[in-house]
């Protein structure tokens, strides 16, 4: 599979989806990769931006992942050897807010993309890209870990939509027999990460001079990866991860959330003063932590970035690219579909 054929990526303008392209065209994991995205307040084309002239290897189509008739035309026109199944909204408050978009991207839309790979010549292998929430909550006071016997105990309405897409994958495996992998990963930081999210919120508020709000006590406890870990996981179970099995995929890297902005504060020249501690996030789940072991034993993988540079190197990134952040705080990065591809 490597090297050669057209990987489908979806949800490919969005944070990991955007890190993974230029992973897999930079790297030649396959030989031309077709972005599928809806360009949400998520998707921004511009992270896709050094390989839109390579039209021989990259194409962008903007689409619905639950408009049956836009994904089912990608597969007819482009006939992927391969799937990588990112779509989805992520954002754990905003599906407190509401649930709807929810269930239709990362319910609706997963079963709209599997039953179009089902369909299509070759029928190719979908890698639904999903998260360690599902799991539930662990304790503070416990060394138990997420692993993929763990049965699903989904808390938050992001969870519960992952969780059921997650099934959905399982059953059409389980009745199909439709060549699938599912991963569970724990939280991702990188370049490219929209500012709602911990790490980036936090360094974007440093570097502006304001306050990091820090839910609750701080004492909530998250699994950080960086991106191009589960990047190169993904892959991993891509090409050799066995038909119809789950991955967990993490970086033994437990860090509580008041750790995380502590460790920000001097690489952004702050200090103490710039935390405030704010009303929690309603049923806050209280610590994810993943065993990676199986995606080890199974497919050779293992995380090669450290959190301390890879946490440093990402304040880098935000540093280095202002008018990223800038962009994406306005909105502005909307009219760059437009100006590229507008007529289509
Ligand atoms: P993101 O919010 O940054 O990007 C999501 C992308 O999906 C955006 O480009 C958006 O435009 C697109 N999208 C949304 N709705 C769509 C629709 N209906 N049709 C087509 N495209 C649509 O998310 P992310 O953080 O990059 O997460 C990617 C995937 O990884 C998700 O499935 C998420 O559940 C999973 N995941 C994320 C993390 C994390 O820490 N961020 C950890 C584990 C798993
Ligand atoms: O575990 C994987 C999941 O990680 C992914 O599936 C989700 O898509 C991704 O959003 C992430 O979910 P979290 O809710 O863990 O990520 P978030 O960055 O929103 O929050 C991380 C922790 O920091 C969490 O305990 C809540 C807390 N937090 C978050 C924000 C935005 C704060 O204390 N202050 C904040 O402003």
């Amino acid at each position: 599979m490597s090297g050669q054929g057209t990987w489908l990526v979806t949800g490919a303008a969005g944070f990991i989806g955007s890190n993974f392209v230029h992973l897999a065209l930079g790297e030649r994991w396959c030989g031309r990769v077709v972005a599928f995205d809806a360009l949400t307040y998520a998707g921004n084309l511009g992270n896709l931006e050094r390989w839109t002239a390579d039209r021989e290897r990259f194409d962008f189509v903007r689409g619905d992942v639950a408009d049956p008739d836009a994904v089912g035309r990608v597969f007819a026109e482009y006939e992927p050897s391969a799937v990588v199944h990112f779509a989805a909204e992520s954002h754990v408050d905003r599906s407190i807010e509401d649930p709807a978009p929810f269930l239709h991207t990362n319910v609706t839309g997963t079963q709209v993309v599997l039953g179009a790979a089902r369909e299509a010549p070759g029928a190719p292998r979908m890698l639904h890209v999903s998260t360690d929430e599902v799991y539930g909550s662990l304790p503070l006071d416990s060394t138990e870990r997420f692993h993929e016997q763990r049965p699903y105990d989904p808390r938050s309405p992001y969870a519960a939509s992952k969780a059921g897409a997650d099934f959905l994958v399982r059953a059409a495996h389980h009745t199909h027999g439709q060549d699938v992998v599912i991963t569970n990963c724990s939280n991702n930081y990188g370049p490219y990460q929209f500012p709602e999210k911990l790490i980036p919120l936090a360094i974007m508020n440093l570097l502006r001079g304001e306050q990091v709000p820090v839910y609750g006590d701080g004492l909530n406890v998250r699994d950080w990866i960086h991106v191009e870990d589960h990047c190169r996981a993904v892959r991993a179970c891509l090409e050799r991860g066995r038909s119809g099995e789950t991955y967990c995929i993490g970086a033994d890297n437990e860090q509580p959330n008041i750790e995380v902005v502590r460790a920000l504060l001097p690489l952004l020249g702050r200090g103490e003063l710039a935390i405030r501690f704010v009303r929690d996030r309603p049923g806050h789940d209280r610590r994810y932590a993943i065993d990676a072991s199986k995606i080890r034993r199974e497919t050779g993988w293992a995380p090669r970035i450290a959190w301390k540079e890879g946490l440093a190197d990402t304040v880098r990134w935000y540093r280095e690219n202002p008018e990223w952040l800038a962009s994406v705080r306005s909105g502005e990065f909307l009219s760059y579909y437009e100006r590229l591809y507008g007529g289509q």
